[in-house]
């Protein structure tokens, strides 16, 4: 059979290596007047539009976007699909937000239908922002999970999902079992790990929701399934970390709770990381597991400032996430903004190179795939986003002062938001919006 080729042209742009700072040139690649060509779905070559159109097969869908920035679609490492209703939700501290907001809203996703309409606004959102992969918890019932992989395969998204695992300390509707838990997951790893582009993360909530019998169940999948992914929540608050080690009296400390029960490794992350020791982050640094930033849900929730120097510096790998709903924007362009605003507060800088390659390989890198993902080399799925300036005044106004790229990506992240996103493709082809609100 021939492929299906079709060719998205425009300003490419894409990393290539992590900036080693500021004005690193050689870790991007920039082409003024690219292209993609795109066969069933994956780049099958890129280079100036001049080189690669001669080529294209006569009457290929070209779809031109002049000036604008075409780069790969972004990528967020912690987002909570339940909770698009729980977004901006006023006045509370992690402990409490938990239970008044978000435990209430999590009950409504046993109900399949209701999931399912769920999932069509919270996938219509993430590309509306030009997310075109996400690492996302479910609710505890399987139904959710089952909801969110169907939704995002009839669209062709690349997704990691899990249901999330909670047999304590939560409402008893919102409660499963240590063996109930770990035969759900199993269902839906069966289902759904590696069918097409969707894979599946175990998904303990936290330590405080899990019994140690659950998160032996946990390790169990783990080991059952190594390729499957681990994702949590860690040392996010204070009252949290405290009530952490009364429920694991043995543990040395937060980080020691998942590390014994198997649950640290590569395909680990964690989201948050505030507030760790010099052991705890050493621990993390020897497993390989990824420190996910959560800037606007750690703004919003009040829990603290993620210290991206010492993280990084103790050799901890890390990305970035919105964590909706505790976070409050489904962009990762807001998300880098915020991020950069909590490194100043701590006298560090966010390089736009740097938080332009974290949105994108960098995060695609976190999740091992970094040649399907995250990048425009031949082989990578054809998932990109397109950036447009002048959508909105006071951008369009401020990119007439630029003064070059790195300072027309700083501006486009400090004021841009989904208004800027003209395009997201998914496999070469441009989404199709299914709810309007
Ligand atoms: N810790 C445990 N569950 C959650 C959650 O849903 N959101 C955040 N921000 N932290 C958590
Ligand atoms: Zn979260």
């Amino acid at each position: 059979m021939t492929a299906v080729v079709r060719a998205i042209r425009g300003r490419l742009f894409s990393f290539t290596a992590e900036p080693a700072g500021a004005g690193d040139a050689a870790s991007y690649t920039l082409i003024p007047d690219g292209m993609l060509r795109v066969e069933d779905g994956r780049i099958a070559a890129v280079g100036p539009a001049a080189v690669l159109e001669p080529h294209l097969p006569p009457g290929t869908p070209v779809e031109d976007h002049g000036e604008r920035l075409v780069m790969p679609g972004f990528i967020d490492l912690h987002i909570h699909f339940p909770q698009t209703q729980v977004i901006a939700s006023y006045g509370a501290q992690l402990l409490d937000w938990l239970t008044t907001y978000t435990f209430a809203e999590e009950q409504k996703y046993g109900d399949p239908a209701f999931a399912a309409r769920q999932a069509r606004f919270f996938l219509d959102e993430l590309l509306r922002n030009g997310t075109t992969t996400a690492v996302v918890y479910g609710s505890v019932h399987p139904e959710s999970v089952e909801a969110f992989f169907a939704e995002s395969e009839r669209r062709g998204t690349a997704m990691i999902a899990g249901k999330v695992m909670m047999d304590r300390h939560a409402p008893a509707p919102l409660c499963d079992t240590a063996q109930r838990g770990y035969d759900d997951s199993k269902a839906l790893i069966g289902r759904w790990h590696g069918r097409g582009r969707q894979r599946y993360a175990v998904t303990p909530r936290f330590a405080i929701t899990s019994t140690p019998e659950q998160l032996d169940a946990a390790g169990a999948l783990l080991s059952e399934h190594p390729d499957c992914y681990l994702q949590t929540h860690l040392s996010e608050n204070h009252e949290e970390i405290r009530q952490v080690a009364r429920l694991f009296p043995a543990a040395r400390d937060y980080t020691d709770v998942y590390g014994r029960f198997g649950l640290l490794g590569p395909r680990s992350l964690l989201g948050h990381c505030l507030h760790l020791s010099d052991g705890e982050l050493a621990r993390l640094a020897a497993s390989g597991a990824v420190a996910v930033a959560c800037p606007t849900s750690n703004l919003f929730i009040g829990s603290g400032l993620f210290d991206a120097a010492r993280v990084r510096g103790a050799g901890v790998r890390t990305g970035l996430a919105t964590d909706v709903g505790g976070g409050t924007s489904y962009s990762m362009l807001r998300t880098a903004a915020e991020l950069y605003k909590v490194l100043q507060l701590q006298g560090q800088n966010l390089p736009a190179l740097a938080a332009f390659y974290t949105m994108t390989r960098g995060n695609a890198l976190a999740l091992g795939m970094g040649d399907a993902i995250g990048t425009f080399v031949p082989g990578a799925w054809a998932d990109a986003v397109v950036l447009d300036p002048s959508a909105i005044p006071a951008l369009a106004h401020r990119m007439k002062t630029a003064r070059g790229l790195e300072d027309e990506l700083f501006a486009l992240m400090t004021l841009g938001d989904e208004r800027v996103v003209t395009a997201t493709y998914v496999q070469g082809c441009r989404d199709i919006a299914t709810t309007t609100a």
